[in-house]
């Protein structure tokens, strides 16, 4: 089936000077980035908000994204900063990141229909090095009752039991559905249902 939230869909949301998710890190990303090493591959990364942040931080990224209009934002807030961040213009439908490679891996509002997330989560965790970590914050499907943010289909939306099932080979360090604001940009503003995943995979 074809997958409407495409290349196009979201070259055109990015359309424009402005930075739909802002300019600053994700919150939860800001909260547990003392538990990541690089390198850092983060999936579906967007204009650099997130990118960027780790980067100031001393860690060697790579953002993969299917919108080239978000990637070319991305570098741009990164040239801003000052700092050096790599961009790959994938789709993570097809994607195969490098294996046993990555300190850690990001994944920030990445919603993704439940095909590609079958495909593409073991290979996450067989990108993963022994030891590193994921971090995750997507909404739940719980938020599709309100309009503050993330896509209207339950399928993209992510719960507890669909974090344990896909993600099976992973030791959870915290997994929790929560209600928290939500404040990034024009795209993501307000109280959000949110489901965080943070977790190690074994050495
Ligand atoms: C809600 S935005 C989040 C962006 C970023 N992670 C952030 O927090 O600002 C979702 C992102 O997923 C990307 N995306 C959606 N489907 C994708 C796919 N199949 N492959 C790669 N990126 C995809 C979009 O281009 C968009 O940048």
């Amino acid at each position: 089936m074809k997958n409407k939230h495409d290349a196009s869909f979201w070259n055109k949301r990015y359309a424009g000077d402005s930075y739909l998710y802002g300019m600053e890190p994700n919150a939860f990303l800001v909260e547990h980035c003392g538990l990541l090493a690089g390198p850092v591959l983060s999936i579906s990364e967007g204009e650099g908000r997130n990118s960027v942040f780790l980067a100031e931080r001393g860690l060697d990224i790579l953002g993969v994204d299917i919108s080239v209009v978000a990637l070319e934002k991305a570098k741009r807030l990164a040239e801003l900063r000052g700092v050096n961040i790599r961009t790959e213009l994938a789709d993570l439908a097809t994607y195969t990141p490098r294996e046993n490679f990555y300190g850690s891996v990001i994944s920030i509002s990445a919603h993704l229909p439940g095909g590609i997330r079958r495909r593409l989560y073991p290979l996450i965790e067989r990108a993963l090095k022994p030891g590193g970590t994921i971090l995750l914050e997507a909404y739940s499907e719980n938020q599709l009752a309100r309009d503050t943010g993330g896509p209207g289909d339950a399928d993209m939306l992510m719960s507890v039991e669909k974090i344990r099932k896909e993600f099976p080979n992973l030791t959870p360090i915290l997994l929790r559905e929560t209600e928290r604001k939500v404040s990034e940009g024009h795209g993501h503003t307000g109280m959000a249902c949110v489901v965080q995943f943070i977790a190690r995979k074994a050495d």
